[in-house]
């Protein structure tokens, strides 16, 4: 018989019996009585910490979630994980987001639980925590700690974080001086909770509801309400279902599973990040993501949510709205509805339990979309062998077909040093060009890819130009700009040998980008500089830099993606 409760995965001290026996003890010295001792055992993850506001709704949730899980029967046990808050992290969060799949891996793993309950929400977070549930191969249940509230500026309504970058915009362009934008900064981020936009966080936590990870409607409502806490103790609930059925995420998840989050991801404008975290978790699943079938998917998958980077309304909003199920109700012809969820029924079954819908206005009839395309494009060519995207929801329509002489810069440093120089040789119809922010390069493959506009262009009026990296970009973000070129300049991909003055070719309709220097040219300047991939001495960062992989196989580390995913190639 399968061990459960406290009984699973023993100390060993040579002698299971007694490590039982001592064990009961430990538990009984924390105050639990034998009763207690008999109950499913379900692990509830506290990413609480002082440097991750997005969680600082932390501890009402944890007794919400432990609520839920009383009142079905169990017993509680948390435990702590990394967090990881996006503006706190150096050199960036995406560089930590495998040590903490790997924390909550090797920690679900290590201590006795029949489920888990994995609370997350800022960018990484939650991608690392499925990533890790999927991996340790235990019934697992996804929390978002949810959205921030909006705060007001001037009258005007704002959140982080694509009113950050707004502000921020204009005040490199002399529009808003010290003081003011100060007094922006007060009122950017109006609660604890994660970003009130279509980011990363907001993406993630709506492609977690998708895979049918978490339970249905819990994506969207805001950190600090009523609604969220309810949420929270029907996911604890929700856990004792799971831990009965043995349902783990392997058995849950399957193609179908992962072809639904991409549908939602496509449909909402989701962050480009979520590309890269859909595509580690279905790898660790052994399950590839075809970049050519996202872009296919894509030319059939309007957008249909009305919120901001790409529309104008917030998280909030969308929760009002009646949240994720809303979506779903307009996507149905393209969902495979009898993908399996946490609940216990099927995605098709979760939708219909939602109820009709009511008149709103934040997410279009699938006939009448904001965007008649998904909001992502995969470009191919010289300069991305590997693939590159674009947030085309979110770009300058009269910048998706354009040529333009290449500005280029090395890295971050070399950006930061020349990006402003009023001698800079520049022009609003040139293309920006960043080097060395991949995976390798960055490293962590930090969200550097919104290159500013020069401030000298800023001044005149510019807003947009093309620029293109192999970094990432904040899902918070807009413009024309093409992320994740594979492969990174850091180990010799085409990028590595652009120079200023090369033209560059950008066909979003015909998906492609192209560096138009002829063959025997690129294969000198290769020669004559040719790279080796980074690598350091010791710890964390030797492990990530000899481990991890490119963008199109989601940034994982080689040795944690499922086998399947490998041999059927990324493509
Ligand atoms: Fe945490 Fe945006 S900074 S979700």
């Amino acid at each position: 018989m399968t061990a459960k409760g406290f009984a699973k995965g023993l100390a060993n001290y040579g002698d299971a019996e007694f490590s039982l026996f001592l064990r009961k003890a430990f538990v009984k010295g924390a105050g639990y009585s034998r009763a207690a001792l008999d109950r499913p055992v379900i692990g509830v993850v506290n990413t609480g910490s002082a440097y991750n506001p997005c969680h600082g709704n932390m501890v009402p949730l944890i007794e919400a979630v432990k609520r839920g899980i009383f009142m079905g029967g169990g017993l509680p046990m948390e435990f702590p994980t990394i967090s990881i808050g996006e503006t706190f992290a150096n050199p960036t969060s995406m560089y930590l987001r495998n040590l903490m799949a790997m924390d909550t891996e090797e920690m679900i793993h290590a201590q006795p639980m029949d489920a888990v309950v994995l609370i997350g929400g800022c960018d990484k977070t939650v991608p690392a925590q499925v990533m890790g549930a999927i991996s340790a191969g235990v019934p697992a249940v996804q929390l978002v700690t949810g959205p921030m509230l909006t705060g007001s500026h001037g009258g005007e309504r704002v959140g982080a974080c694509t009113d950050c970058r707004r502000y921020w915009g204009r005040h490199r362009a002399g529009e808003i001086d010290a003081a003011g934008i100060e007094a922006v900064n007060d009122r950017l981020v109006a609660s604890v909770g994660s970003c009130g936009v279509m980011g990363t966080a907001s993406t993630m936590a709506c492609i977690v509801e998708a895979l049918g990870l978490a339970v249905s409607g819990s994506a969207t409502p805001p950190a600090v309400t009523a609604d969220r806490m309810r949420a929270a103790e029907q996911s604890g609930l929700c856990a004792i279902g799971v831990a009965h059925a043995g349902l783990t995420p392997q058995a849950m998840l399957t193609a179908d599973s992962i072809r639904n989050a991409l549908r939602v991801l496509l449909a909402i404008g989701g962050s480009t990040n979520g590309i890269v975290h859909l595509t580690a978790i279905a790898g660790r699943l052994g399950l590839p993501v075809h970049l050519a079938e996202l872009d296919r998917m894509g030319r059939e998958t309007p957008v249909l949510i009305d919120l901001k980077p790409s529309g104008q309304h917030y998280m909030e909003d969308f929760h009002r709205a009646g949240g994720l199920p809303t979506l779903l109700r307009e996507l149905k012809p393209l969902l495979h509805l009898d993908a399996m969820t946490v609940t216990g029924r099927t995605l098709g079954e979760e939708i219909d339990a939602a109820g009709p819908g009511f008149p709103q206005d934040v997410v279009r009839p699938f006939g009448a979309p904001i965007f008649p395309e998904g909001g992502i494009a995969v470009l191919r060519g010289n300069l991305a062998p590997g693939g590159a995207i674009i947030k085309q929801s979110a770009a300058s329509p009269d910048m998706m077909e354009h040529e333009g002489r290449a500005v280029v810069f090395d890295g971050l440093e070399d950006l930061a040093a020349r990006i402003d120089a009023e001698d800079l040789d520049v022009g609003p119809s040139d293309v920006l060009v960043l080097k060395n922010i991949g995976p390798t390069g960055g490293p962590g493959m930090p969200e550097a890819g919104y290159i500013p506009i020069p401030k000298k262009l800023a001044r005149a009026g510019v807003r947009d130009m093309v620029r293109l990296s192999d970094g990432r970009m904040s899902g918070t973000a807009a413009g024309t700009i093409i992320l994740h070129i594979t492969p990174e300049a850091a180990i010799g991909g085409p990028l590595a040998f652009v120079e200023n003055g090369d033209r560059i070719r950008l066909s979003v309709g015909n998906r492609g980008l192209d560096l138009l220097v002829d063959e025997a040219e690129l294969r000198r300047r290769a020669e004559a500089a040719p790279r080796r991939r980074p690598t350091a001495d010791r710890g964390y960062r030797k492990l990530f830099l000899d481990s991890v992989l490119q963008a199109d196989q989601g940034v994982d580390f080689d040795f944690l993606r499922g086998k399947e995913a490998d041999a059927a190639g990324a493509g």
